[in-house]
């Protein structure tokens, strides 16, 4: 097919690679999106006739959709995701790796001819505010309507991204495919996808992507995860900034003063909540405003500062565990013009999860479209199922969102889910020793990825499953960063997630993580006071700002905070199975040193480092 190109697309490069893409997948016809709301409609409207979408019910959830994904096509798929460097070396050890020859044979065989029976969409976006001198452009070729809607949302999507790219600037092509061509005639199903061939591919060179047989999430909406994170995260070591898996967020005092503060978790760890925390009553007067919840991009400014950016326009949550009590500020945000994959059904036509209200309703289509009542053994929403909403429609949205300069970074924040071992809140000594601590994060599980629930994994910054080059080098490339810049963020550790001997966690989360935030704040500041441990800076119970939250005892918060050494010195061991068991040929010198300091500090008695009467000083 011989396609005719809209006159606002100037770029010959980019022309010739949509004609190239679209005499292989062989699609019935071939779409520009332009990025309207009259566009989007429509194509919402076909999703809802071809079966993709149920439209909500307007009354309830104006303007929002739920689909169903396929059983099969429910998270990202981390063993079918590959970095095709030329070397093997590069793509690192914790990376799936092919060679990118034979994977673009691969890839040439799966793409030849499977957009057959479907619509070719052209989907330009950019990632961060158009025209912004930290500004990504891409565009995604795909086979969803789907995928157009959601990336409409995700991203700054539309005709004017051309304009940008005049005729000829530089885009990341991103070819993305269901995987699941129609003979001519055969019928078409609601959630199309492969479920024998997956393939996530990144070419770090070109600086391309391919995505095969998945229509969910982060396989498929390419300018998240395989855009601004695996490719951004090379351009980022080649040109020396940051690409995390961060979100970004406003701390404002009662007396005006603004600290911007980043904060990586691994997938469904709390990211979302907080991002759009709401203090607790007790915090009159001050405020935390969301920039970003998931992916920021952190360069340094010429005042020496780092600047980060969130290059999404919108969220797409974790849903089961939303709601009004938990976060308030997604709720609002979710109000209207949302997308909901793999949630439940109610009978009026308006959406639920588990942890939404406390008595679920009494009859439900769950995500798999059958009838469910609260007597069902199965959950009735996915716990992977996610909503996709735009960002300014979230209440705690800061007033520098869009701010093509970003927002300078006063401290980084690692946390972790787990149950055992770590605490509830430290600081690290210095940059160094923080970046040593982020790289040997630990985390339980969740089901944001096939596989196993629960297990811990060293999942360092919470970038594992997100970068796109060797782990060594991107910790190299950290400290070089910190080398680098005069002031340096400070560097702190949460675990929201620890849990008592019965298996409760101990610490309410939530709002109340406020009080952590607020000593962080603090300390950046240099106005709290904090005590040395093995691990670092820690608050003290009297350090800790306690109204509202009587009820949280002394000896409830030393539980919490408490380092036991023999725990400590089994996870300090652990950490060789990535440094020894994968880094290490390449593993940076500073933290073998590093390593030995831990744990020579954790040979002191007492046993247990607590907060014992005669420690706490007067
Ligand atoms: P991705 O979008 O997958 O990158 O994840 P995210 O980090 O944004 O995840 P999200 O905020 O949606 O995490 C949701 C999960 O974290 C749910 O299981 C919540 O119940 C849990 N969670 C969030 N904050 C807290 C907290 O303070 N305490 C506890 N116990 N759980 C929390
Ligand atoms: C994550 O898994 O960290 C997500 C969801 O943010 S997805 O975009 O599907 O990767
Ligand atoms: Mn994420």
């Amino acid at each position: 097919m011989k396609i005719t190109f809209p006159d606002y697309i100037k770029n010959e490069k980019l022309k010739n690679w949509i004609q190239e893409i679209a005499d292989l997948t062989k699609p019935d016809d071939v779409y520009f999106c332009d990025g309207s709301q009259d566009e989007y409609n429509k194509l919402c409207e076909g999703l809802v006739k071809g079966g993709t979408f149920q439209k909500l019910n307007p009354e309830k959830r104006p303007n929002s959709y739920i689909a169903f994904s396929d059983p099969a096509d429910v998270a990202r798929v981390e063993d079918r995701t590959f970095i095709c460097s030329k070397r093997k070396a590069d793509a690192g050890p914790t990376n799936n790796w092919m060679d990118p020859k034979e994977m673009e044979n691969k890839l040439n065989k799966l793409f030849d001819g499977c957009m057959q029976g479907r619509t070719m969409y052209v989907i330009p976006f950019s990632m961060g505010p158009l025209g912004s001198p930290i500004s990504q452009i891409g565009i995604e070729i795909s086979d969803s309507a789907y995928v157009a809607v959601n990336m409409r949302i995700m991203t700054r999507m539309g005709k004017d991204v051309y304009k940008y790219l005049g005729e000829d600037g530089e885009f990341v092509p991103c070819v993305h495919s269901v995987g699941a061509p129609l003979k001519p005639g055969e019928k078409d199903v609601p959630w199309p996808c492969n479920s024998d061939n997956k393939y996530i591919v990144h070419f770090p060179e070109e600086r391309s992507i391919w995505s095969f047989g998945s229509g969910y999430g982060g396989n498929a909406l390419l300018g998240k995860k395989c855009f601004a994170l695996r490719i951004a995260s090379i351009m980022a070591r080649d040109e020396g900034w940051l690409a995390e898996h961060m979100l970004i967020l406003g701390v404002q005092s009662p007396k005006g003063e603004k600290t911007y503060i980043a904060a990586a978790f691994p997938s469904a760890c709390g990211k979302t909540n907080f991002a759009m925390l709401i203090p607790p009553k007790a915090f009159d007067g001050w405020k935390v405003t969301t920039v970003g919840d998931d992916i920021a991009w952190i360069k340094p400014g010429p005042d020496g500062k780092l600047y980060a950016i969130n290059p999404e326009a919108g969220f797409f949550g974790v849903a089961p565990g939303t709601s009004y009590d938990s976060n308030p500020n997604a709720m609002e945000s979710i109000k209207e013009n949302t997308i909901f994959t793999n949630v439940a059904l109610t009978p009026d036509g308006d959406v639920w999860w588990e942890g939404m209200t406390e008595e679920p309703p009494k009859e439900l289509t769950d995500w798999r479209g059958n009838k469910w009542t609260p007597d069902s053994d199965k959950p009735a929403a996915h716990p992977n199922a996610r909503f996709t909403a735009p960002a300014r429609q979230c209440p705690s949205i800061d007033e520098k969102w869009e701010d093509p300069a970003g927002v300078p970074i006063s401290a980084f924040i690692f946390g972790g889910r787990r149950s055992q071992t770590v605490p509830l809140v430290y600081q690290s000594v210095n940059w160094n020793f923080g970046v040593y601590m982020a790289s040997t994060m630990g985390s339980e599980t969740t089901a944001a990825a096939a596989g196993a629930i629960g297990n811990v994994r060293r999942d360092p910054m919470a970038m594992l499953p997100f970068l796109g080059y060797h782990m060594a080098d991107y910790l190299n490339h950290w400290l070089q960063f910190g080398r680098e810049i005069p002031n340096p963020p400070r560097i702190f550790f949460v675990n929201w997630f620890r849990k008592n001997e019965k298996g409760k966690f101990i610490w309410p989360g939530f709002g109340e993580n406020m009080r952590v935030l607020k000593w962080i704040t603090d300390r950046v500041k240099g106005r709290a006071y904090a005590i040395e441990s093995p691990l670092g800076w820690m608050p003290l119970y009297e350090d800790m700002e306690w109204k509202g939250l009587e009820s949280f005892s002394k000896d409830k918060f030393n539980e919490l905070m408490t380092v036991d050494r023999e725990d400590w010195k089994k996870e300090v061991m652990s950490h060789d199975e990535l440094f020894v068991g994968k880094l290490y040929d390449k593993l940076p010198k500073e933290f073998i040193h590093m390593r030995e300091l831990l744990m020579s500090s954790l040979w002191r008695s007492p046993e247990v480092w607590g907060l014992a009467p005669e420690e706490i000083p007067t």
